[in-house]
């Protein structure tokens, strides 16, 4: 059977594992091996892992065979983001079994869901690691180093690891994550977030700016700060004398220096504010792109999902964005086949993606999760087949909505950052427009960095074709 999940998944990437490059010229005399399931926030999480690691010794390998220490960082969103990483477990096995001394740990969201029954239900894991427990990594690895099964899963009102300066791995030098909070309070009731992730809590603006601004030094060009729901931003300084929201810290950021662009996700529909979308509009380095996830186009499943805002609402949040930046680029995320929902209510899906014209969307069928609020208060009543049906529907109307806005960008010029060389063509260069989308053209005397202005000249269904114009 035709996986959509896999096949329509992009943002959180599960499945997509990454092993670390190694980095910079320190020695190390250990190895470590990561790789990485989820959202981009965990990806930042194992670059504050590596860092950790580094203090003691531990250099990063894109080679399990060679490493004393491997380590997944996992995912709970959905059930195939576990059943994943429990296959890719079971082929660490033999690996383990050659390899003496070699330590298996689990870190990330699953760590912090299962928790010590993991160790148990794994039989090679040595370490369970939660997400607010990175500290304490080099304590229990020499407590697993004893033959000492180890588990950290204390959850945290404070950690943000702000004074923690990440390696970056499988980095291509030119964009990068910056996380500016942990953790999440909206208790949407589909959501495992709140439970694996804990309270939210913002990390100090002035760690998050010298982070950013270290990047710039180095080369990079592009930051993307990070958060379940970045909108809900809210530092305070220790002696209360000062207070920044996420308006402010954008700004902050934003003035960096003109060549830094300045991406952010994810945005609550309901707590975006028009400062926001001002400062948006003020600063041309802040990416006119916006992750707007809707759930759903019902307002009674919305309801049911609690995420506080109604189908009328979100429309209106959607007139706005067009009203204050016109050409802002819009994405989403949707979950089809929630508990009670009607063939009415999938339409009111579909129709609020034709009001909406998506650029992107990140579209699932609803995997129910233990311990939510849904799982406790609702069935799961759609039949898997039903909610397959729905999503293939979703998939394909969102297929000609990116199709249809692909094409319209045909003939027009964009200022692209250059990140790397094309897949397809050693010739080729590729990067991102303003909007988010992928543009391949002609290499000449360009390269990784550069901000290039390019006209459009086609365009597959992901990516547009041109050529630099001088
Ligand atoms: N903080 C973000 C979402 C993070 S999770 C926000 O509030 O928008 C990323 C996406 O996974 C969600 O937007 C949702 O569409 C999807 N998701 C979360 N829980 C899910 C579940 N139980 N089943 C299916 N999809 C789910
Ligand atoms: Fe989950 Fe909702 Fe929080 Fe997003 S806002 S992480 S969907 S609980
Ligand atoms: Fe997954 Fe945890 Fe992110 S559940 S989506 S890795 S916050």
């Amino acid at each position: 059977m035709l996986d959509l999940e896999t096949k329509v998944h992009d943002e959180s990437r599960q499945g997509e594992a990454y092993a670390p490059a190694v980095t910079g010229t320190q020695t190390y005399t250990k190895k470590f091996y990561i790789e990485s399931y989820g959202c981009a926030m965990n990806f930042n999480d194992s670059e504050i892992v590596a860092s950790i690691l580094g203090q003691e010794g531990y250099g990063p390998t894109r080679n399990a065979e060679e490493a004393s220490l491997i380590l997944l960082n996992t995912c709970s969103i959905r059930e195939k983001a576990e059943q994943t990483v429990r296959k890719r477990l079971t082929e660490f096995k033999k690996l383990k079994r050659e390899t003496p001394g070699m330590l298996v740990g689990v870190l990330g969201c699953m760590a912090e869901r299962i928790k010590g029954k993991l160790l148990e239900e794994e039989k090679l894991v040595d370490l369970v690691v939660g997400p607010d427990a990175y500290r304490s990594l080099p304590a229990l690895i020499a407590e697993a180093e004893t033959g000492q099964k180890s588990v950290n899963v204390l959850l945290s009102r404070e950690e943000t690891y702000g004074d923690i300066s990440p390696v970056r791995l499988d980095n291509n030098g030119v964009t990068s994550f910056v996380s500016i909070m942990r953790g999440c309070n909206n208790m949407c009731t589909f959501c495992v977030v709140p439970f694996t992730r804990g309270r939210e809590r913002s990390r100090d603006a002035y760690s998050i700016v010298r982070e950013a601004r270290e990047l710039f030094d180095n080369g990079y060009r592009e930051v993307t700060l990070l958060g379940q729901n970045v909108d809900s931003y809210y530092w305070t300084s220790t002696d209360g004398s000062e207070t920044i929201t996420f308006a402010m810290l954008l700004e902050k950021v934003a003035q960096i220096d003109p060549l830094l662009r300045v991406r952010f996700s994810t945005s609550h529909p309901k707590d975006i504010t028009d400062e926001v979308l001002f400062i948006m509009q003020r600063y041309e380095n802040i990416c006119n792109y916006i992750h707007l996830p809707v759930q759903s186009g019902s307002s009674r499943i919305l309801q049911l999902m609690n995420r506080t805002y109604t189908r009328e609402w979100y429309m209106k949040k959607v007139d706005r964005i067009k009203e204050l930046l016109p050409d802002c680029g819009l994405s989403t995320d949707i979950i089809c086949g929630f508990c009670t929902e009607t063939e009415e209510d999938h339409q009111d899906t579909l129709s609020l993606m034709k009001y909406a014209q998506y650029d992107l969307a990140y579209m699932y069928f609803y995997s129910e999760r233990p311990g939510t609020l849904a799982e406790r208060r609702y069935d799961d009543d759609i039949p898997e087949e039903v909610k397959k049906r729905r999503l293939a529907e979703v998939v394909e109307l969102h297929r000609k909505h990116s199709q249809a806005g692909m094409e319209r960008e045909i003939g027009k010029t964009f200022k692209v950052l250059v990140e790397g060389t094309s897949k397809r063509s050693d010739e080729q260069l590729f990067g991102r427009n303003d909007q988010n989308k992928v543009i391949v053209f002609p290499k000449e005397n360009f390269k990784k960095g550069d901000y290039v202005m390019v006209k459009v000249e086609s365009c597959t269904s992901g990516t547009l074709l041109g050529k630099a114009i001088q």
